[in-house]
């Protein structure tokens, strides 16, 4: 799934219901920060050339991000949730239905 995509479920559905219920709205603020920084390098490397100074090094930033990023929500902000009392089946849905929303848009867009 492209990143883009991908940051939006979560902060459109994915992270506000988590937020509702896990009483940790630092981990929930640092998640969105990260995914700006990722976005942002993103950003950044696709105005550049692979021959560019450093793009090697926003590459690599950008991966060890993404990577610090997943092993965050994996460890910390999934395992908060377990507790919780989440509506997965429900949240589920949605994000499929947002998903086809934003992939058909995407490619809309494309033509
Ligand atoms: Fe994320």
């Amino acid at each position: 799934m492209e990143l883009e995509v991908h940051s939006k479920l979560e902060e459109e559905l994915i992270y506000p219901a988590i937020r509702a219920e896990i009483d940790d709205d630092d981990l929930m603020d640092e998640a969105l920060e990260e995914h700006h920084v990722v976005h942002g390098l993103l950003g950044e490397l696709k105005k550049m050339k692979p021959s560019d100074e450093r793009y090697d090094a926003k590459f690599t930033v950008l991966a060890e991000n993404v990577r610090h990023h997943i092993k965050e929500e994996e460890t910390e902000m999934f395992s908060k949730t377990e507790d919780c009392e989440i509506d997965w089946e429900a949240l589920s849905s949605q994000v499929v239905k947002r998903k086809e929303q934003l992939t058909a848009k995407k490619t809309s867009k494309k033509k």
